[in-house]
């Protein structure tokens, strides 16, 4: 008899976004004249950038064209594209990084579950607490996280580095050592972020214990202040003891065209054996590579006018970040993130627990946020909103809460 791989049957309900989406369905469905904002799901609304429209039709009638059409990319992606991220995303920020350390692919999502593919299943897990959900459900899909236990709303045997308020929602160095720890700054749910000296720690502690960093760099273009890092391969050593993965759907709105990257450094050795090698013979059987049409019009995010109107995209919505904030601060409650980041994170009014308030504002306010709790036990008595809706919502979400 076959049998399927029943760590799945230790994940607890279904992932949060898609919780959420039932619910929102559900109240939708009961409620038909009420007009529902979305300030839940980090998924942008403006429309692509011109550029990027351009680039898209003309690789269209390329793709239409005898001499021109394009089969199976390059696993890694189109040296066209690599060679543009290298010189925009890192040579300016005096990253020198080669051609083969850039693995293009469909999203920043996928590439944080598929990573586990090429670390053996003993590894003992550090995540941050809360977190983005994706990383902790796919090391418990392989069997690394242990068993969930309902009371605690923990994995077993998973290392949590609490992210609290007192710290600025940045994690501190856990007692037991982890073999891999994940770092996403600027943090989703958060908002949080980390200067370059701390980031520093996090490389010379990963260094000296042989553990690799995951670091989510997805969220990089709202960084606003001077010390934060773009990449963690500002810091000094990194690249023996990080991976980074970046993303095109936060930046330029392609949560829907898909497009990211990760780079592995070939400096990165277990034991001699490259993880770049390992990560390039996942990447080639697993993935045929990011549509020849995405990837041309990922290149356009790089041509001026594309980097010109993507950097309005990113200011259009961290005006609706500094609104948020700043009009629940005034409102009487207590937030943060929104600075360098998208998202802004909310104490919850009256003691309420994250889901109540959830429902509470669906309700009230037909506004859907994000239950801190959904992202770990340290976001319980939390809420996430985000940045991405129109300014009009925005502002209208925001006056419906004021009423509250
Ligand atoms: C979120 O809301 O946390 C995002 O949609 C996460 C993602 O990009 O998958």
């Amino acid at each position: 008899m076959f049998k399927i791989n029943d760590n799945y049957l230790k994940l607890p309900g279904s992932y949060l976004f898609s919780t959420i989406a039932k619910k929102v369905a559900a109240f939708e469905k009961a409620n038909p004249d009420k007009k529902i904002i979305r300030l839940g799901i980090g998924d942008v609304t403006l429309p692509l950038a011109p550029a990027v429209i351009t680039a898209l039709h003309t690789a269209v009638d390329e793709m239409g064209g005898k001499n021109s059409f394009k089969g199976y990319a390059p696993d890694q992606g189109y040296e066209f594209l690599r060679r543009a991220i290298i010189d925009n995303d890192f040579k300016t920020r005096g990253v020198e990084l080669d051609l083969d350390e850039v693995f293009v692919s469909d999203g920043s999502k996928s590439d944080a579950a598929n990573i586990g593919d090429i670390f053996s299943v003993d590894n003992k897990i550090g995540v941050c607490d809360p977190v983005y959900p994706v990383y902790v459900d796919s090391n418990a899909m392989s069997g690394r996280a242990g068993s969930y236990v309902a009371e605690t709303e923990r994995w077993d045997n998973l290392i949590y580095m609490p992210c609290k308020e007192e710290n600025g929602f940045a994690p501190e160095f856990p007692q037991e050592v982890p073999d891999i720890i994940y770092l996403c700054f600027p943090n989703n749910p958060t908002g949080s972020t980390i200067k370059k000296d701390q980031l520093q720690e996090w490389v010379d502690f990963a260094n000296k214990n042989k553990s690799v960093i995951i670091y989510d760099a997805a969220y990089e273009a709202y960084i606003s202040e001077a010390d934060v890092p773009h990449s963690i391969y500002e810091c000094e050593g990194a690249k023996t003891c990080a991976i980074e993965m970046r993303s095109f759907s936060k930046n330029a709105g392609f949560t829907g065209t898909r497009l990211a990257y990760t780079i592995v450094p070939k400096d990165l050795l277990c034991g001699g054996v490259s993880v770049n090698g390992l990560w390039a013979r996942r990447h080639g059987t697993k993935f045929n590579g990011a549509p020849y049409i995405i990837q041309k019009a990922g290149e356009a995010v790089y041509s001026e006018e594309g980097k010109k109107q993507t950097a309005e995209q990113v200011a259009y919505y961290m005006k609706n970040a500094k609104l948020i904030r700043e009009g629940l601060a005034e409102a009487g409650y207590s937030v943060s993130g929104g600075i360098n980041a998208p998202y802004i994170w909310l104490k919850t009014p009256n003691n309420m627990t994250s889901w109540e308030f959830f429902d509470h504002l669906l309700e009230k306010a037909n506004v859907v946020g994000t239950p801190g709790s959904g992202f770990g036990p340290n976001g319980e008595g939390y809420f996430r909103l985000t940045a991405f809706g129109s300014y009009e919502n925005t502002v209208a979400a925001l006056d419906r809460i004021k009423k509250l």
